[in-house]
Order: structure tokens, then C-alpha cells, then sequence
């Protein structure tokens, strides 16, 4: 295979690939084809639809593997955000890879729960606003921890733990006041944010929680927010966290676990898929740096790094038009396939699936907008494609974190299909919705 042009960018191996095509599906053989894995893409979308949610299970796998090797020198349990994509048969492949799992409703502990029964050793709850039967049904469960991130909540679960006659294993979530410099809307580590409690009066609720005979005191939890690129944010925050381990062990506590949370970010716009050990490494030095001589067991919540760029959402251009000069490639995924350009401004690379060779590989600039009825709906503005026409494929990458997890149905469209690809296996991993699943339950 040979890269030309932008192809060696919009490669994600070992997930995505382009591959000369085999298999008769394409009539021209110079052509290079997306494939997921070893799966021509053309092929997965002629079989599934679009727009479709495609998944490579080695890719998540290797990122897996990337984290547990960074991290081989201290004990730690890698618990994935399920926040990320909740999908249950990525939990169940996550979870037989010996994951734990973080997550933030009584909805997503079930899904846990459902991908496996046994993974509720290796659950961590987070959240501001957990109810007391999201804190029942967990306790039942017998979750690893509880992170903890207010006086009353912690009161609600002493009363939960202590109906059940049971303990609660509970962390505080302290915000640090640490800047994360991302998106504001994905950052949380900062005093004016609703996230954890201060650090300053963290020490005073840790000695009204070991009073109360139904909590068991454990760690200590922080999470600064998501889509992190920079390590100096961690290192800072884990050195806030060390010292707050050294005077509660002083208190007389027993902090066991460090939860160092999540929010490792990706490259969206130019990544360097080769260099991800060597990343985690680095984020890997950042958090266990500080915490060197505490003994504890340290927690990990990533979602997007594992499965953010083990994931394209696959869609079809239905129409091209343009308005006054202003061109436009109307698709048949939306804002509310991939929500994130419209809510975060994020950029996500998009590919056409055939990259054709030769002399037409002319670029235009293009906005790629879906058909939701407002402006807000666009994937991409203004971005160079190679020429594009109405019935070609177009692969956004990167989408596997945060995509269809904050799909909706808006505009009565139902949720794309979701498929998981294993070598030259691929597998149905979520149906299509249709119209009559958005009009259940109405009256
Ligand atoms: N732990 C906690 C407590 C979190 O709140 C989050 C993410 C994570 C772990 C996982 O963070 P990650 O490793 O994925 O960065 N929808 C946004 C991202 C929201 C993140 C929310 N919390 C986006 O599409 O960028």
C-alpha cells in the first residue's frame, strides 16, 4: 500500500486502514478503501446502512493494553469511563480483557452489570447527583467504591449502607482547583465548578465520614476534566492529591485507593496512533510521579483514549449543493448521530471510504451538514475534501468516544446502527432503530 496524499493522516491502525480492495466489491483496483480491520467499509455499509458506527475491537484492545502496560509498575485497576460508549458488547469485550468500569448512573452500572455480573468488584461510582436507589442497587451489588462528591451525598449513602446492614467503601471526589485548559464545557477541576468537594475542607468531612458506622473510608478521587493533552495539569493535581493522602494517613485513615479519573486526550486532527504507549507513558509518569512511596492502589477512568479513535461514524452524501458559492455536502448523519462539532466546536477528520487514484483527486471546501432543520447541524465547516459525489461514503473518524453516547432523536431521526469489527469478522452489535421504537412508550 501506498500512501499518497492525505491517506497516511486518516489512517487509525491497527483499526482503520486503507487497503487496496479485493473481493469485487469495487470495480476499479487502484482504488485504496477504507477497511475496518479487514473489512472494506464499502462492504460494512452496504450490509448495515448508514449512517453507522463502526468499531474496531483490536484497536480498543491495543489502547487497553497501552494503559495496563504504562501502568505495570503499580498495582492499578484500569476502570473505563462507560460514559465514553456504553455499548454492551464493547463492556463485555472490555470487561473479559480483566477491566473494571467507571460509571455515573443506576443506567449505565446495569449496563455493567448486564456485560458481566462478575465486573461489579471493579466498579467505581462517580457522579453529583447519585439518588439513593442508584446507591442501593450499587451497594447490592457490592461495588469496588463510591466517589463521594458532597456532605449530603455522603449522609444518603451512610443511610443507604446502613438499611442494607452493610458498608460503603467511599473516596471523597476533591476538586483540586486545577485549570485543565480544554473546553470549558469539559472541565472540571476548578473551584466554580459543580465537581467534588474543596480540597481545604475535604479533611474535616473524611473525619465526619469515619464516624459513621456503615462507610468505610478508602481513597481519595479527582477527576479535572476530559480531552487533556498536557501533563502538567495531572502531575499538579496528583501532588495535591499526594499530600492529601500523607495527612489523612496522618488523621488516622486508611487511604488504600487513589482514583486519578480520567480525561486523556486524543489528537483528533493529526494523530500519531504509534506514538500512544509512549503518550500513556508520559501520562503514566505524570500521575504515579507524585504518588511514588504511598503504597496505594491507584484507579484509572479513561473513556475517550481507549475507544475514541477505535471508532468512525460511516455516512453517505445525499445531496451536494450550494448556496451563493458556498458549498455544501449534505450527509445522512446529523447532529444528532455526532453531536460534537455542533456542541463542542470539536473538529473531527473526515475521509471519503474510497480514495480514488489519479488525476480526479482535485479538493474542494466543503461544510458537511446533516438534514436537521438548523444551522447548528453541521460535521465539519469549510473543510478541504478530495471531489466528492452524491452516493459516496464518507468515514468521520475518531468517533467512537462520546458519539453515539450523546446520540438522540431529534427530528424524530432514530439512532444509527452500531457494528463491531474483530479481523475479518464483523458483527451487528446494535440495531437500527426505527420510527416505531421512538414512538413506544408515548401515549
Ligand atoms: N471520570 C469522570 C468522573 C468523568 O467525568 C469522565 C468524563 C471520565 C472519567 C472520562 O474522561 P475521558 O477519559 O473520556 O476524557 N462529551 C464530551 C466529554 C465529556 C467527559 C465527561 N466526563 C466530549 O465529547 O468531548
Amino acid at each position: 500500500m501506498t500512501p499518497r496524499g492525505n491517506i497516511n493522516l486518516a489512517q487509525r491502525p491497527p483499526g482503520f486502514i486503507f487497503r487496496k480492495s479485493r473481493n469485487g466489491v469495487l470495480s476499479r483496483s487502484a482504488n485504496l478503501v477504507l477497511h475496518c480491520e479487514h473489512i472494506p467499509l464499502t462492504r460494512i455499509a452496504e450490509r448495515y446502512g448508514t449512517p453507522l458506527y463502526v468499531y474496531s475491537a483490536s484497536a480498543i484492545r491495543e489502547r487497553l493494553a497501552a494503559y495496563t502496560a504504562a501502568f505495570r509498575n503499580v498495582s492499578h485497576t484500569v476502570c473505563y469511563s462507560v460514559k465514553a460508549n456504553s455499548n454492551l458488547s464493547i463492556l463485555r469485550l472490555l470487561a473479559r480483557e480483566g477491566c473494571g468500569f467507571d460509571v455515573v448512573s443506576g443506567g449505565e452500572l446495569q449496563r455493567v452489570l448486564t456485560a458481566d455480573r462478575r465486573a461489579a468488584k471493579k466498579v467505581v461510582f462517580s457522579g453529583v447527583g447519585k439518588t439513593r436507589a442508584e446507591m442501593t442497587v450499587a451497594l447490592k451489588a457490592g461495588i469496588l467504591l463510591f466517589n463521594v462528591e458532597s456532605e449530603s451525598e455522603l449522609w444518603a449513602l451512610a443511610e443507604c449502607a446502613a438499611q442494607l446492614r452493610t458498608t460503603a467503601r467511599v473516596a471523597l471526589r476533591v476538586n483540586p482547583d486545577v485549570a485543565a485548559n480544554t473546553h470549558p464545557y469539559i472541565s472540571t477541576g476548578l473551584r466554580k465548578h459543580k465537581f467534588g468537594v474543596p480540597m481545604r475542607e475535604s479533611r474535616a468531612l473524611y473525619a465526619k465520614a469515619s464516624v459513621a458506622r456503615s462507610l468505610e473510608v478508602a481513597g481519595v478521587s479527582v477527576h479535572i476534566g476530559s480531552q487533556i493533552k498536557e501533563m502538567p495539569p495531572f502531575d499538579e493535581t496528583m501532588s495535591r492529591v499526594a499530600d492529601l493522602v500523607r495527612q489523612l494517613r496522618e488523621d488516622g485513615h486508611n487511604i488504600e485507593y487513589v482514583d486519578a479519573g480520567g480525561g486523556l486526550g486524543i489528537d483528533y486532527e493529526k494523530p500519531n496512533l504509534a506514538e500512544f504507549a509512549n503518550y500513556v507513558s508520559k501520562y503514566a509518569a505524570a500521575v504515579m510521579n507524585p504518588l511514588r512511596g504511598l503504597k496505594v492502589h491507584l484507579l484509572l477512568e479513561p473513556g475517550r483514549s481507549i475507544v475514541g479513535p477505535a471508532g468512525a461514524l460511516i455516512t453517505r452524501v445525499i445531496y451536494k449543493k450550494s448556496n451563493e458559492g458556498k458549498r455544501f455536502l449534505v450527509v445522512d448523519a446529523a447532529m444528532n448521530d455526532l453531536i460534537r462539532p455542533s456542541l463542542y466546536d470539536a473538529y473531527h477528520q473526515i475521509v471519503p471510504v474510497i480514495q480514488s487514484g489519479g488525476a480526479s483527486t482535485g479538493k474542494e471546501k466543503f461544510d458537511v451538514v446533516g438534514p436537521i432543520c438548523e444551522s447548528g447541524d453541521f460535521l465539519a465547516h469549510d473543510r478541504e475534501l478530495p471531489t466528492v459525489e452524491e452516493g459516496d461514503l464518507l468515514a468521520i473518524l475518531d468517533a467512537g468516544a462520546y458519539g453515539m453516547a450523546l446520540a438522540s432523536n431529534y427530528n424524530t431521526r432514530p439512532r444509527a446502527a452500531e457494528v463491531l469489527v474483530s479481523g475479518k469478522t464483523a458483527k451487528a452489535i446494535r440495531k437500527r432503530e426505527r420510527v416505531a421504537d421512538l414512538m413506544r412508550g408515548e401515549l
